[in-house]
């Protein structure tokens, strides 16, 4: 979708419909509103008066122009009560409208800015929300079809302005917006691209050209440097695929690292997981390719702190590996000394998430950390916990999770604190290793254990662990996130690392 900003008045837009808004409990619409109402002879406040058309919340209203205007159709989106207006439902407003529009068959589309001049909202940050909802609400996941793809979609989206004074801030929004929605929209090509294609040297070679477009340094570690480094946990998951395992080292600003805070984000990159000799049922299975969200999210957010030019030091991990069974494959039962030198007793194949994050968080210690944040497609268990409302927080750590806490926050990417107990810790106790990589058979705590078991790894570091396996694929599409690969924690992290510096 092509998107741009200019200056004129809405009533003059050549579009096959335009987008003009609504607060709650507005009687007589005023700004463009009011202008369209007024040259469609006053059907927007006959339809209020009517109660067809009542400004809630992402409510859309279709009317025809009839020839009164260019544009021959028009859609009234709801704002919602003007008090409590803010970002994020600026955000669920410019998903409905641009999804509206889309079911109307609309090609070009035109819009005011939602929020921006009485409902308060900073420009840059209603021209945010609206580019940033309008691409990602829009999104579709790439398929391979034969014939011509279905061009369904809105193609062109403009944004119209009356002040002219105001274009410049809007053009600096609209273009963070689109930095954020196509780093997400980047995380969710990856992680729906399926693993017969994905696998970790596509995901390795998707990220080395992404780093050559953005200027971030790069560095791709082989089995051999990872056996150097006694990685062994990482590669006793690896070594039972055909496809060589690859760690991405992406760094955003790695000569200024000295002079600024270094921010270390690991993800958990299973481009398949069929549990291994603990073989998952074959029910759902397919989904499995999206157990690499976490590394996803982390290369997307890298491109995002890239391409924002944040003033940090920002690190992505992603160790890349396929869970897979053959002759050389891991066992239950068996024993690994990782990179730490701690060793741990394997229970279940399929907890192999762990296993890798286990010696990524070790790497992780070569960095002096201010933070180092996982997000992992870690544990079943989370989507038994929290269901499709919220991902699992785990740290200790008060100041980050404050930091993590605000940014969801603001981004509506809802994260719920769930208990690291120190009890938690007898759970994993192996008779063999200094940890077991599961309970089983006893399956209490399930989330806690796996947070616990990845805290074992972890080096002398502020740490904060993300479940997302109950986010990473959306199944009810709500505003923003149509079903599928959702990319879940990239807008939080990106919102993160820019309040860092407050
Ligand atoms: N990738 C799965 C977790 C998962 C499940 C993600 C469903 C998304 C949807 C992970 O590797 C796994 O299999 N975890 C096991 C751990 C258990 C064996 C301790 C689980 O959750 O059952
Ligand atoms: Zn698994
Ligand atoms: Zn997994």
């Amino acid at each position: 979708m092509e998107i741009d900003i200019r200056q004129g008045d809405i009533l003059e837009a050549q579009a096959d419909l335009i987008i003009v808004n609504l607060f709650d409990g507005v009687t007589e619409p005023g700004g463009a509103t009011g202008a369209v109402d007024k040259a469609l002879d006053g059907q927007i406040t006959q339809l209020i008066a009517l109660g067809d058309c009542s400004g809630k919340l992402g409510e859309t209203t279709l009317l025809y122009t009839l020839g009164k205007l260019p544009a021959p159709r028009v859609l009234v989106v709801g704002l919602g009560p003007k008090d409590v207006f803010d970002g994020k439902k600026a955000r669920v407003v410019a998903a409905r409208a641009i999804s509206a529009a889309k079911k109307a068959g609309a090609k070009r589309v035109a819009t005011i800015v939602h929020g921006a001049g009485v409902g308060g909202l900073d420009p840059i940050e209603a021209a945010q929300a609206l580019v940033e909802a309008s691409l990602l609400e829009s999104y579709e996941m790439p398929a391979q079809r034969s014939g011509n793809g279905d061009e369904s979609g809105v193609e062109s989206l403009t944004v119209v302005e009356f002040h002219a004074e105001a274009i410049p801030l809007l053009e600096t929004g609209a273009q963070m917006g689109r930095i954020v929605a196509e780093s997400a929209i980047f995380s969710r090509d990856l992680a729906a691209t399926p693993s017969n294609i994905a696998t970790p040297g596509w995901v390795a070679a998707r990220a080395l050209e992404m780093a050559e477009e953005t200027g971030l340094d790069i560095r791709i570690m082989e089995w051999g440097e990872m056996e150097e480094l006694g990685m062994n946990i990482l590669l006793a998951v690896a070594k039972g695929s055909d496809e060589p395992p690859k760690f991405i080292i992406l760094e955003h600003n790695k000569e200024r690292a000295e002079e600024l805070p270094t921010i270390v984000l690991v993800g958990k990159g299973v481009t398949f997981d069929t549990g291994g000799y603990s073989l998952k049922r074959s029910d759902g299975m397919w989904k499995m390719k999206y157990d690499m969200s976490g590394a996803a999210n982390v290369l997307g957010i890298l491109r995002a702190a890239a391409l924002l030019n944040l003033p940090l030091h920002v690190v992505g991990l992603t160790p890349m590996v396929e869970n897979m069974i053959n002759g050389h494959a891991q066992k239950p039962g068996d024993v690994y000394k990782g990179m730490t030198g701690k060793t741990m007793e394997v229970i279940s194949t399929d907890a192999e998430g762990r296993m890798i994050l286990a010696d990524a968080l070790a790497y992780a210690g070569r960095y002096d950390a201010d933070a180092v944040i996982d997000q992992a497609t870690l544990t079943g268990a989370i989507s038994v916990a929290l269901g499709q409302q919220a991902a699992g927080l785990f740290t200790e750590d008060e100041a980050l999770k404050a930091r993590l806490l605000a940014a969801a926050e603001a981004t509506g990417e809802r994260l719920w604190p769930m208990p690291m107990f120190d009890e938690y810790k007898d759970y994993i106790k192996s008779d063999f290793a200094d940890v077991k990589n599961s309970t089983a058979p006893d399956r209490g705590a399930g989330v806690s254990t796996s947070a616990k078991f990845l805290q074992h790894f972890t080096e002398d570091y502020p740490w904060a662990h993300l479940d997302i396996a109950s986010m990473g694929w959306t199944k009810k599409p709500r505003p923003m996130y149509p079903a599928g690969a959702a990319a879940f924690g990239v807008r939080l992290l990106v919102q993160m690392l820019r309040d860092w510096n407050g």
